[in-house]
């Protein structure tokens, strides 16, 4: 039996999104750039696509744009920021994903911008008060980039606190939300967010697929120049299956959202309740009422820490030790290192989709029993 316990990495595709793409591999092949009937279809299935999207999240299809994921829009929102904006500072956290960690140190290091990290409380979660502090502070243009939720620990930001900040101090808001989205609802006329990141993949998507939301008060340009697609903000030609299937496999979260929070939730905390009740000495990185989707489990410090995630992949069991780039390694969690109450435990994420089975938690379960004495 293999188990898949990384769906914080990746989802399988959607069977149903596969049928929605197929037309789009097979005939409706067209540049949607072209204006002859081949063109038009495929343009306009596009178009089609995009108003579904900005649909669910009560939004403009003029401030959708489709990118090849999450990294591309994060970079998007805050490069872009710095250079057509006036931003020359940005608040962040040290916890974020590499694709906003990265990206903020560039624009530091080139000289752009200030950067501030906001403090953190032990369990991951923001200290808005020092926000705050941080915000009136200021007297440059600020950009606040905060995840949603974060990929490791799921620990989960409060949105509308965030966002009523950032409005009070006149700033701009990113928000990572490539771990939330198609796992929780976001009313972006509520709340006011002036980027939001998504990649298709974390939600049954296909991979190669994400898309920018861009506040309509935000007049950005370009990142990447060369073509007049995506209304002249993202040149090349569009991904068109992976564009359908995004769509597809969003319908489909936003249209069992309950069902499928109430299911997968079932699991991790069975999960939970298991594994507290047959492994000594466990503890978790993650709180109950963060990301549904998420379990990261602190292990007891062992000798043979480093092997954990290879022995869990030997006994068949998919996890990981932080986010996807360390899948299969316990090397090099940013997140894990800042929490840092244990340093020599042992990190692992289990993620969980609607595809899973109670079948699968009690084998996985069973596996671990057999290994952790054995690690110990
Ligand atoms: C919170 C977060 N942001 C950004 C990304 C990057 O997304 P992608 O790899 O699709 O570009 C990930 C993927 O792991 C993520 O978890």
């Amino acid at each position: 039996m293999r188990v898949y316990l990384d769906n914080a990495a990746t989802t399988p595709l959607d069977p149903e999104v596969l049928e929605a793409m197929l037309p789009y591999l097979h005939n409706h092949f067209g540049n949607p750039s072209s204006i002859h009937y081949f063109g038009r279809e495929t343009r306009a299935a596009i178009e089609r696509a995009r108003k579904q999207v900005a649909s669910l999240f009560n939004v403009s299809p003029g401030e959708i744009f489709f990118t090849s994921g999450g990294t591309e829009a994060n970079n998007m929102a805050l490069q872009c920021s710095v250079r057509d904006l006036g931003v020359k500072h940005i608040i962040t956290s040290p916890i974020e994903h590499h694709a906003v960690t990265h990206t903020v140190e560039a624009l530091e290091k080139e000289g752009k911008i200030k950067l501030s990290f906001v403090k953190l409380h032990a369990d991951g979660s923001v200290d808005y008060e020092d926000l705050e502090r941080l915000l009136a502070a200021t007297q440059e243009k600020t950009l606040v980039s905060l995840m949603h939720a974060n990929n490791e620990i799921g620990i989960l930001l409060d949105i509308e606190r965030v966002s009523a900040l950032v409005q009070t101090y006149q700033a701009y808001f990113h928000c990572d939300t490539v771990q939330t989205i198609g796992h929780y609802k976001l009313d972006l006329k509520k709340i006011k967010i002036h980027f939001i990141s998504c990649a298709g993949h974390k939600f049954h998507g296909p991979k190669g697929t994400g898309f920018i939301y861009v506040n309509s008060e935000a007049h950005i340009k370009p990142l990447i120049h060369g073509g007049a697609q995506e209304r002249n903000m993202r040149a090349g030609t569009e991904n068109l299956y992976g564009i359908i299937g995004l769509a597809k496999a969003l319908e489909i979260c936003y249209s069992h959202l309950e069902e499928h929070e109430a299911y997968i939730r079932t699991l991790r905390d069975y999960m939970k309740q298991k594994i507290s009740e047959e492994i000594p000495g466990i503890g978790f990185n993650s709180q109950d009422d963060g990301l549904y989707t998420v379990l990261n489990v602190k292990f007891p410090p062992n000798p043979k820490s480093e092997l954990f995630l290879f022995n869990l992949d030997i006994a068949g069991i998919a996890a990981s030790g932080g986010s996807a780039c360390s899948s299969g390694s316990n090397v090099g969690s940013h997140v894990i290192a800042h929490l840092n109450n244990e340093p020599d435990s042992v990190a692992v994420r289990f993620s969980f989709s609607k595809f899973n089975t109670k079948e699968e938690i009690d084998f996985v379960v069973e596996k671990l029993k057999e290994m952790v004495p054995v690690v110990v």
